[in-house]
């Protein structure tokens, strides 16, 4: 497939200070990590992904929820970055600040090179203590899940001997101050803004794009399909993001590749 860079994003990219990437589920989708959605299946496609991401259902059924984060940490583990996570960290060689402000609860950032990796929903390999917030160091290692997963009892904290509960920002919790802070911050400040991979249905990541595009900045989606922010973004690159990226970086940057 050839991709096309219109030239205008081309000399944008080439005099910007600053470079936001905001992503989502779509940017890990080819390292083969199930978006949220499509998570439901083995011992949980009883299960939608909302009865599953909360603090009732943790308090309800913590085996099942613990269970359901372990299986899908050991998919990312076994995962390797794709061509887009690392097109997105050559970038940051090639302009003067970088920022990736990411929903995902993922590394791939991080493992493809990227730096200051602003994780809005949390990690999965940063799991707290349910009850005083102590931060859990895991055991080191992949889990070793079935296929489909299984129940599996939390640890337990070492300080108050509460349960231990996934890194990640539920529904109905908010989201880290300190990183919700700077991603605004670096939203205010960029001159390129990308949304890559994410359905912009999600708040208030969803908006991060939009006060970029008040501010009159270069807004750049990248996803195969159609989002509510189609109609704020200054260039829509439609395709997957492991093909559109890399296609990106080397019509910007044709020496560096
Ligand atoms: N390249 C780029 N985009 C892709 C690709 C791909 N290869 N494959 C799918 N997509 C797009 C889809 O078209 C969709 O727009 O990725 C997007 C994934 O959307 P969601 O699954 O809604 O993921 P996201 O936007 O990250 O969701 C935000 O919602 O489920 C909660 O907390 C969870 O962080 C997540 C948040």
């Amino acid at each position: 497939m050839t991709v096309t860079i219109p030239p205008e994003l081309i000399a944008a990219l080439h005099v910007a200070k600053k470079v936001v990437f905001l992503t989502g589920a779509g940017v890990s989708a080819e390292s083969g990590i199930p978006t949220f959605r499509d998570a439901m299946t083995g011992l949980w496609e009883r299960y939608s992904a909302e009865q599953l991401a909360t603090a009732d259902a943790f308090t309800r059924d913590r085996e099942l929820v613990w269970g359901w984060y372990e299986w899908r940490r050991m998919q990312v583990m076994k995962a390797e970055p794709n061509a887009a996570h690392r097109a997105i960290a050559a970038i940051a060689s090639q302009v003067a600040s970088v920022d990736v402000i990411t929903q995902n609860v993922d590394d791939l950032h991080e493992r493809a090179g990227s730096h200051n990796v602003l994780h809005l929903h949390g990690q999965l390999n940063r799991p707290f203590c349910f009850a005083c917030r102590q931060p859990h160091a895991l055991q080191p290692g992949t889990p070793d899940e079935p296929e489909g997963g299984r129940r599996l009892a939390p640890p337990q904290c070492n300080r108050c001997n509460g349960y231990i509960r996934p890194g990640v920002v539920w529904f109905g919790e908010m989201l880290p101050e300190a990183e919700w802070n700077a991603a605004v911050e670096a939203c205010d400040a960029c001159d390129v803004l990308f949304s890559v991979g994410t359905s912009s249905l999600v708040q208030p990541a969803a908006g991060l794009p939009l006060l970029a595009a008040r501010r009159r900045v270069t807004v750049v989606q990248v996803n195969p399909n159609s989002t509510s922010l189609d109609s704020h973004a200054r260039f829509n690159l439609v395709g997957a993001a492991g093909v559109i990226m890399p296609a990106l970086f080397d019509a910007v940057w044709p020496a560096s590749s």
